[in-house]
């Protein structure tokens, strides 16, 4: 099988969305899977090559960060170049990952929606969409505290490599944590007011000079 991989991230090479498909790549290359490219979507001056490497391929797997609910502009400008193509993809098996810095899965189910329809007016085949979220602690929490999702995204690719589908159940597993539940507020609550819970924000807030207009509200004025 053969495996074209698309990073939207805007950050890149350095970014969680990369983390994630090393990961997923590293159980994908245990098999018998060979993986044509890695493009970023960021090149955006190399969208008509990437385009063209789209069609062509069998299997693509499209790995962005939620932003503002939806998915960055490069992604979504990329999408719009393959709209000539529409309807007549059946040979693309596609499949994405959605990773946010939310904890809550369900921030990322309306762009799932989306892209299970996307895949359909394209004419592909939907491999499905792993979802994911709290991805930022990547880079704010200790190395281990990610390893099980790693390693879950390790098992995914193997998976892949092997069957071809993307493992329902792991998908599940990955996505678990859907809502915290009600008794989780008061604690977050305390979190919160601790300091506690911001204090990765605040501190790039600071180093970017813009803390002291971290409530500000320009549109309200
Ligand atoms: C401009 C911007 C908008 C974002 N919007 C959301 C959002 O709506 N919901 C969310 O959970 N995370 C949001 N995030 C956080 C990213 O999804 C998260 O940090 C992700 O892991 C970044 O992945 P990357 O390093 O691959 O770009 C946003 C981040 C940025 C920079």
């Amino acid at each position: 099988m053969r495996l074209t991989v698309f990073n939207g991230s805007p950050r890149g090479e350095n970014s969680n969305s990369k983390v994630l498909l090393e990961a997923f790549l590293k159980g994908y290359l245990k098999t018998w899977g060979k993986v044509t490219a890695v493009h970023y979507l960021r090149e955006v001056r190399d969208h008509d090559v990437m385009v063209r490497h789209f069609i062509e391929s069998s299997n693509v797997i499209i790995a962005f960060p939620l932003y503002v609910d939806s998915m960055p502009a490069l992604v979504k400008a990329f999408i719009e170049r393959l709209e000539p193509y529409k309807g007549s993809l059946e040979g693309v098996r596609l499949g994405f990952v959605v990773q946010s810095g939310f904890p809550e899965s369900i921030h990322c189910r309306a762009v799932e929606k989306y892209l299970f329809k996307l895949s359909s007016r394209l004419g592909c085949q939907y491999l499905g969409t792993v979802v994911r979220g709290g991805v930022e602690s990547i880079r704010s929490g200790p190395g281990w505290i990610n390893n099980k999702m790693l390693s879950s995204f390790t098992r995914l690719g193997e998976n892949f490599g092997r069957t071809g589908q993307l493992d329902r159940k792991l998908i599940n597993r990955l996505s678990k944590r859907e809502l915290f539940p009600n008794l989780y507020i008061p604690l977050l609550r305390i979190l919160n007011s601790s300091g506690l819970l911001g204090s990765f924000w605040n501190k790039r807030l600071k180093e970017n000079n813009v803390y002291s207009g971290r409530f500000a509200r320009p549109y309200q004025e």
